[in-house]
């Protein structure tokens, strides 16, 4: 299935829930009449960043920083690039992506979408933020479709895609329960659903850390993001006093290292889980067969 077929067999108004259609530079609702427009071709459901504005800045600035084919190495102990996150988080082989309609649930600037493009009969990006034209640039390919959308009223009908997942996004919806229950909706029967969400930290969703979060984010994210440039040196000098300093990412690679300090200080939303909370809320939404990947929270699990 091509963009376009799918564009008008699984595609639904957010607004009122018709059918779309596919015309030259735009795509109209059978129902309401709304029109939602190709930028750049990215087609925009939702023009509005919403709670995602910070996410649209550090991706704008960090395009390319943990894209394997421009030279992504990983910071971090334990994975190697963003293929082997991807491998290490989903769980998915590429036999399972092979020739599926896949969901990559909040792209941002597609380093995971680039794994996964190659085998993928049609791979469907959704983001809310403005990292979706990057996400575009980067896969301009026919078998890419790139929405720029919100998960947590996905416009997509019921059972639409084969495979969807979503890595490290889940736990920044505003309601991250209706996120996970669009995503599965999303998902055919029987088809799999994996990624990862963050698990709890102590340190991070202690009550002071929070107050001090909630005044932070509020900071003009420019302002912020020049704090966190700042973050590798303040880390290094620190180190040599504490062995761990928990407000600035541990990456080695200090772009990752700016990009994912100024990630967790600028968000709006963020939820922690442990397994047992996210098995619940799996089962609780009709999902079955789950099971756990060595970064804590990931999970794989089929739709009933
Ligand atoms: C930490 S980034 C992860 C992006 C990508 N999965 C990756 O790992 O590089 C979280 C992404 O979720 C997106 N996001 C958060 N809430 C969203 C929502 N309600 N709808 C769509 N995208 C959302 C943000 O715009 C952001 O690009
Ligand atoms: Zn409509």
């Amino acid at each position: 299935m091509n963009a376009k077929e799918f564009i008008n067999s699984s595609m639904r108004c957010p607004k009122c829930l018709k059918k779309l259609e596919t015309n030259e530079n735009y795509v109209k609702c059978i129902g309401c009449g709304e029109k939602y427009l190709f930028e750049k071709g990215v087609l925009v459901i939702c023009p509005d960043d919403k709670y995602v504005s910070s996410f649209s800045l550090e991706w704008e600035r960090n395009r390319f920083t943990q894209v394997d084919s421009k030279g992504y190495v990983c910071g971090y102990d334990g994975a190697k690039d963003s293929k082997d996150i991807f491998n290490k988080k989903t769980l998915l082989t590429s036999e399972e992506c092979f020739s599926s309609i896949i969901l990559d649930a909040g792209c941002g600037v597609g380093r995971f979408a680039e794994i996964v493009q190659p085998s993928a009969e049609l791979l469907v990006c959704i983001d809310l933020s403005r990292a979706s034209y990057l996400c575009r640039e980067l896969l301009p390919q026919e078998n890419v479709l790139v929405i720029k959308g919100d998960l947590e009223n996905i416009p997509l009908v019921d059972g639409a895609v084969d495979i969807s997942y979503s890595i490290g996004v889940l736990h920044h919806a505003k309601d991250p329960r209706k996120a996970f229950s669009e995503v599965i909706r999303v998902t055919k029967s029987g088809g799999i659903f994996s990624g990862w969400v963050y698990a709890h930290n102590k340190w991070a969703e202690k009550d002071l850390v929070l107050k001090i979060k909630n005044i932070v984010s509020k900071i003009d994210p420019s302002v912020l993001y020049e704090l966190c440039e700042l973050a590798p040196e303040v880390k290094r000098a620190l180190r040599s006093f504490f062995k761990k300093v928990p407000a600035i990412s541990g990456s080695k690679n200090d772009k990752e290292c700016i990009l994912d300090t100024f990630d967790w200080w600028s968000c709006q939303y963020r939820k922690h889980y442990d397994n047992n909370e996210v098995h619940k809320l799996l089962t609780e939404l009709g999902c079955i067969e789950i099971g756990w990947g060595t970064f804590p929270v990931s999970f794989k699990c089929k739709k009933k």
